[in-house]
């Protein structure tokens, strides 16, 4: 599938460098509101500069990359459907539920693929995890944790003002990670509920950013609870308000039969842990038999371009981010209007990847 690449920002990087990886797909030519930026991205990494609408006119491109920042998601993505390809998105999908589902629509009507990020619970640390409950060793997930405590990005993102706008902030940025991996893991959510606040309605930029100032529109700490059909509650907590904690990162699972330590979702691999009741004395470190452990971004648009040739659903699905951005909104429901949310949307988990690739393979 040949690739045209909207959005030169910070994150190309890390798709282009991983451009050759997969030979599902082939970065062609790339497109940026400051022409600049596609410029050097063009003579850095090989591809054609063009503008969006060249971009989008151009019958030789097949999908749509769109990097760009989360207020231009939807539009971008609309834009790509309507000039006849497929696409696959940065997180989050939307601002809201009605911009996602206008999307999933447009695509539905014109037979095109829709991806989303993250693709991170494709390495080898959550594929691992996901075999693991599988296969039954914790038993039936009771309970959980889920922690992303940090300062906010104002210290080493060049241009950080979006992450304080809506879309933004520590639930829109980087709960699409933790939700998308809870989902891959433990089914669709049913309901949430929800407490929300920010510590100030004007960041201050620190280190690169010193002397700039980022006014806040959203909220910054969430504290969320997160029902799943299965039954299982777990507590979500993402936050831009911590300076500093001891230990409370990535994501447990607590389950009948033993507990599982799963690794930043923000990673394709890590620490991964269990604890089996009256097997182990503690946490025992677990094999992990998959190959994509490097930082692998990009592995979801070559499972979308591997989806449409072998005619079968690709992982990082539109279904799947579509809820993920439900799950969202919920909790911000839930927190201005101090009720529980119970959610509209479900989705299938995306089918685990075998063992035994090679680099490259998906199937
Ligand atoms: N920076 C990271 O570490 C990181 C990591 C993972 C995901 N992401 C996600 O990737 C996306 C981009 O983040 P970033 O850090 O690269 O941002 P960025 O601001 O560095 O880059 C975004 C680029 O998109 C361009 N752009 C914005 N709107 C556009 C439009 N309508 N048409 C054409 N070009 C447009 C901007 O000019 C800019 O060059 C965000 O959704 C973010 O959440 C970022």
């Amino acid at each position: 599938m040949n690739i045209g690449l909207i959005g030169c920002g910070n994150i190309s990087h890390a798709y282009l460098k991983n451009g050759k990886t997969f030979k599902q797909t082939t970065l062609r030519a790339c497109a940026d509101a400051r022409p600049e930026a596609a410029k050097a991205c063009a003579e850095t990494y090989g591809l054609k500069a063009m503008s969006v609408d060249e971009l989008l006119a151009d019958p030789s491109i097949d999908a749509i990359l769109n990097l760009t920042t989360p207020q231009s998601h939807v539009a971008i993505n609309l834009r790509a459907i309507e000039a006849g390809k497929h696409v696959h998105c940065e997180k989050p999908f939307g601002l809201d539920r009605e911009g996602g589902r206008r999307v999933i629509e447009a695509a539905k009507a014109k037979g095109l693929r829709v991806g989303c990020a993250p693709d991170t619970f494709l390495g080898g640390g959550h594929q691992t995890c996901r075999k693991l409950i599988d296969q039954g060793l914790i038993g039936r997930v009771v309970s959980g944790t889920a922690f992303m405590l940090c300062h906010g990005h104002e210290s080493w993102h060049p241009a950080p003002a979006f992450y304080y706008q809506k879309g933004g902030g520590p639930l829109f940025d980087m709960g699409p990670y933790y939700l998308t991996a809870l989902v891959n893991l433990l089914g669709p959510v049913a309901r949430v509920s929800a407490f929300t606040n920010r510590s100030t309605d004007l960041r201050q930029g620190l280190k690169a950013n010193e002397g700039k100032t980022f006014p806040v529109e959203i909220d910054t700490h969430v504290s969320a609870l997160l029902e799943f059909a299965s039954g299982a509650i777990i507590t979500l907590i993402t936050s831009f308000d911590v300076w500093k904690h001891s230990n409370l990162k990535d994501i447990e699972l607590h389950g009948t039969e033993g507990s599982l330590h799963i690794p930043d979702p923000n990673a394709f691999n890590g620490d991964i842990r269990f604890f089996k009741a009256g097997l182990s004395a503690d946490w025992a470190p677990a094999d992990n038999p998959f190959i994509y452990n490097d930082n692998m971004r990009g592995i979801g648009l070559a499972d979308l371009a591997a989806g449409v040739a072998k005619g079968r659903p690709h992982r990082c699905s539109g279904d799947l981010a579509f809820h993920v951005l439900d799950i969202m909104c919920g909790i911000c429901e839930s927190a201005a209007e101090g009720r529980c949310v119970a959610l509209s949307t479900t989705c299938e988990r995306p089918a685990p990847l075998p063992v035994g690739l090679l680099a490259g393979e998906l199937d």
